[in-house]
Parts: structure tokens; sequence; C-alpha cells
């Protein structure tokens, strides 16, 4: 097996927008520089087809650290004695959304832990007071697994958008990364039914978690292929010092960089965010993922006092810079790979 015997699985994968799992299996295990070169260079020719040379961007706040989950890879898992806790008032996010609008951002991101502090009445009122102060934003609610009814109020309320990444779309290897609490099939379900309710919704998956294979990578791509989401998220494992998995090896910019190109020709016009797990594992990760194919960053919003705090993993960047700051430099980053970064709600395009 060589870069040759892949390039016809590349075209095909340009052409027809889909490949068997053996197939996506095989592009990944038997990748060289070339065949990303080859898959980047397709990658970007079909993100200008639908995007052009713009790059969307999304306000995150990060609302809430606690969370009643125990996930084996994340920072703010419950049994973390070690993460100091926060949550943020409405105020708070209020004055969030303030400056993120000042910045430009039409899209705000309220992210947190599964915290019951944050109910399903008080998130409708948050949801209710943003969008009457910004008519013209999207909100993006990303909190976690909830029953079918309480998305449909948070729907209901003004959510345009939800995120819920998958991690992995195995069962078994599901299984390894969290604890039994948490299900699977549960999960895919609250993806089904965040679709089904309307919701534009994002999936996404964990790159280079311990025991993963380019099989079980090659279930995440058929996933996405036929879940058609609007939005997918990658981005590396990265160990976190307080978790179990705190001695596993991280994944790779390369891999994740790979994987954007090809969820590009998966879908042309889903969202896919240079993520910041991208950023930190690599220092220009998130420009190499522009130039493979991704159109989405999504700076952080949230007020410089809590931005340590809310940590995934270790290392993570944009921990010291106020919004502003990321802005600014999240607009250089964008332009140094022939990108613009621009000020609009960056709903996904139907071709
Ligand atoms: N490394 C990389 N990404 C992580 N996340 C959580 N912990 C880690 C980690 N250690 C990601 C998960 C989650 C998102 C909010 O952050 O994919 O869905
Ligand atoms: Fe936050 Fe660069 S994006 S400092």
């Amino acid at each position: 097996m060589n870069e040759r015997t892949l390039f016809p699985l590349i075209n095909k994968l340009a052409r027809c927008h889909q490949l068997t799992e053996a197939e996506y299996a095989q592009l990944i295990r038997f990748r060289t520089p070339e065949t990303a070169a080859r898959l980047a260079a397709l990658a970007r020719t079909a993100r200008e087809a639908v995007y052009g040379t713009e790059v969307y961007t999304r306000g995150l706040i990060e609302v809430s650290n606690f969370c009643r989950n125990d996930c084996y890879y994340c920072g703010i898992r419950r049994s973390n004695q070690n993460c100091d806790r926060y949550r943020l008032s409405d105020e708070d996010i209020l004055a969030c959304c303030a400056e993120g609008y000042r910045l430009g951002f039409r899209t705000f991101v309220l992210q947190g832990g599964e915290d019951g502090a944050f109910s399903v009445p008080r998130v409708c009122r948050l949801l209710r007071a943003i969008k009457s102060d910004y008519p013209d934003c999207a909100v993006t609610l990303s909190l976690g697994e909830m029953e079918r009814a309480d998305y449909q109020a948070l729907y209901n309320a003004g959510a345009d958008r939800y995120l819920l990444r998958h991690e992995t779309a195995d069962p078994d290897h599901y299984a390894a990364l969290h604890p039994a609490a948490l299900s699977f099939d549960h999960r895919i379900q609250c993806l089904r039914d965040l679709k089904d309710i309307g919701y534009q919704v994002g999936c996404g998956f964990l790159v280079g978690s311990p025991g993963q294979t380019p099989e079980l990578l090659a279930k995440d791509l058929k996933f996405v292929e036929e879940f058609q989401p609007a939005m997918c998220g990658i981005g590396p494992f990265i160990p976190q010092q307080d978790t179990p998995l705190r001695d596993e090896a991280p994944g790779t910019a390369e891999l994740t960089v790979y994987l954007l190109s090809i969820l590009r020709l998966i879908q042309p016009n889903l969202l896919l965010p240079a993520t910041t797990a991208l950023g930190t594992i690599q220092p220009n990760g998130r420009e190499l993922g522009l130039a493979a194919g991704a159109n989405v960053v999504m700076p952080n919003l949230s007020p410089l006092s809590v931005r340590k705090k809310y940590a995934l993993y270790d290392g993570k960047i944009c921990t010291g810079e106020e919004g502003a700051q990321c802005v600014g430099c999240l607009q250089g980053r964008v332009a140094s790979v022939g990108y613009t970064l621009v000020s609009s709600r960056g709903d996904i395009r139907t071709i």
C-alpha cells in the first residue's frame, strides 16, 4: 500500500462524498505527506466553492465548570478535587454577550459542564434575554445531555444550535472513555432528538484518544457521513494531569488536520472549527486546520477571572488574553492562510 493506491480513493471521496468504513480506515492507516497534501488541496477547493474565503467566528462563553459527569479524559470531571469550581451569573453572561457584540460576534456559544444550577427555566430566561437584546445573533448551547422535552423547551425559548460531541462512534471505545453511568445510546439519542427538533446540530470526536485505531476513526467518519450534522468539532486528545488518562499519549495535529480535510470532502458545507485544542497541541495548529478545510474559529469570551479554571486539558491556550486580544490574534492567523474573519451569524449554507 502506498499513496498511489490511495489516490483513486481520494478522488472517489471528492466525487461521491462517501467511502466504505474499510476505505476510510485505509486512507488513515496508510496516509503519507503526499496523501495529506492532496486531500488538503481538494478540501480547500471544496470549502471555497461553498464558503469562499470567509471564516466564521463564534464567541465561546464557558458558563460553569461544575459537572455531574466523570469522563475519564476531562479536567472538569466530578472527581477532580483540584478543579477550582465556578459558575457565571446571568449578569456575567449578559456582560460577555455585550462585549462580544461590540467585538463583532453574531453567534454566542454558552458551554458548560452538566451543572444542575443551569436549570432549564433559567437557561430559557437567559435565552430570551439574549435574543431580545441581540435579535440578529444566533445562540448555541453546549450543556450536555438532556431529555427531549428539555431540548424542546430551550429551542422554543430561542436556542438556534446545539453542540454535543459524540466523542467516538464506537460503543466499546465510548465505554472505555466514560464511566458506566454515561451511555453511548443515550448520547446518540440526544443528537437525533436535537436534529429532529430543528436545531442546527454539532457533533464531534476526540482524535488520538487512548486505544483509538484507524478502524475506530473510520466509524466516526461514517457516522458524520450518515448523520449530516451542521457542524463537526474535532480536536486532539490532550492529557489532563488530574484525570485517569494523565499518562496517555496525546493526539497529533497532523492526524487532526488530515481528518479535517476528509470531513470537508464528506460534507462540503460542513461547519468545521479549527479548535483551541488543535492550537494547543501545536502553535500553528489552527492555521494548518484552516488551510486544510476548516472554516470556523471559536475564540474565548469568558471573563478573564475564570479562564484558567475551565481546564479541560493541560496547557490550554488563550487563558490569559482578553476577548479583544483573541479576536486580533485570530484575525492575523486567519489572514496568514489567505482567509478573512467575518462578522456574521455564520449559518450553514445549503448548496
Ligand atoms: N483533550 C481534548 N479534548 C477534550 N475535551 C474534554 N477533555 C478533553 C481532553 N482532555 C473535549 C471533549 C468535549 C469538549 C467540550 O472538550 O470532546 O466534548
Ligand atoms: Fe486567543 Fe490567539 S486566539 S490569544
